[in-house]
């Protein structure tokens, strides 16, 4: 029933129409009634799917994750047909930044014969902990090897991160590699002023 609501809500509130101001601040309500996404969102654009990529569950329990659960943090970004498919378990923390079109996978398909099958056993499913102020930016593709995105990282354009993402690294490229560690000065400052993420 949750899961038709959402589809539901996603199917209507996602429209462009609920770009207009205004009509943006009844978007994320609607967002916030089906999904537990933490306050002051700074903006939810178009076409933001938040869905499970099916219905089966592996097991992928963590302390922090859930399978078929995805928690979001404070004052996230979620811009233009950002798609998450949570089906493995997915936590996001506060102030992190997702760009146009960057994709997220909790799902795999073995490569035997299998694969059509559609049973728990063809479809293993993974976690994955976004650390807060992160940013994944526009057309990046978060494959299920990954099961952390570090605090403050920075996943570049187009990049396919395969692997996890140590804080405070930017990674770029097919597949992702790290192509520098940030500096102290550059970590995210949460947008409720208070000091810089360490
Ligand atoms: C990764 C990014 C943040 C830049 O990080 P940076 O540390 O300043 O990196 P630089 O620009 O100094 O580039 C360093 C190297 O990485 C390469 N690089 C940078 N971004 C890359 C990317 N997305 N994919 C592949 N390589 C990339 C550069 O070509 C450069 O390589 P070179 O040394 O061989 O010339 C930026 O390139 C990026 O991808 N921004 C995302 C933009 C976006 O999504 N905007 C939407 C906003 S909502």
């Amino acid at each position: 029933m949750m899961n038709a609501l959402r589809r539901f809500v996603q199917m209507i509130f996602g429209l462009s129409i609920f770009e207009f101001p205004g009509l943006n601040a009844l978007r994320v309500l609607a967002y916030r009634a089906v999904f537990d996404i933490g306050p002051n969102p700074s903006y939810i654009s178009n076409h933001v799917t938040i869905l499970l990529g099916h219905r089966r569950t592996g097991p992928t329990t963590t302390p922090e994750t859930r399978p078929h659960t995805i928690r979001i943090g404070a004052r996230v970004g979620l811009s233009a047909n950002v798609s998450i498919d949570y089906v493995g378990g997915i936590v996001v923390g506060d102030d992190v930044w997702f760009s146009e079109g960057c994709k997220i996978l909790t799902h795999e398909h073995n490569l035997g014969p299998e694969r059509v099958r559609l049973t728990p056993e063809s479809m293993p499913v993974s976690h994955l902990i976004i650390g807060d102020g992160a940013w994944i930016s526009a057309r990046a593709v978060i494959l299920p090897g990954c099961n952390y995105i570090g605090k403050n990282a920075i996943v570049g354009a187009g990049a396919v991160v395969t692997h996890d993402v140590p804080d405070n690294t930017v990674v770029a490229g097919c597949p992702a590699r790290p192509i520098r560690t940030l500096k102290e000065a550059e970590y995210t400052v949460p947008m409720d002023g208070t000091s810089p993420r360490r």
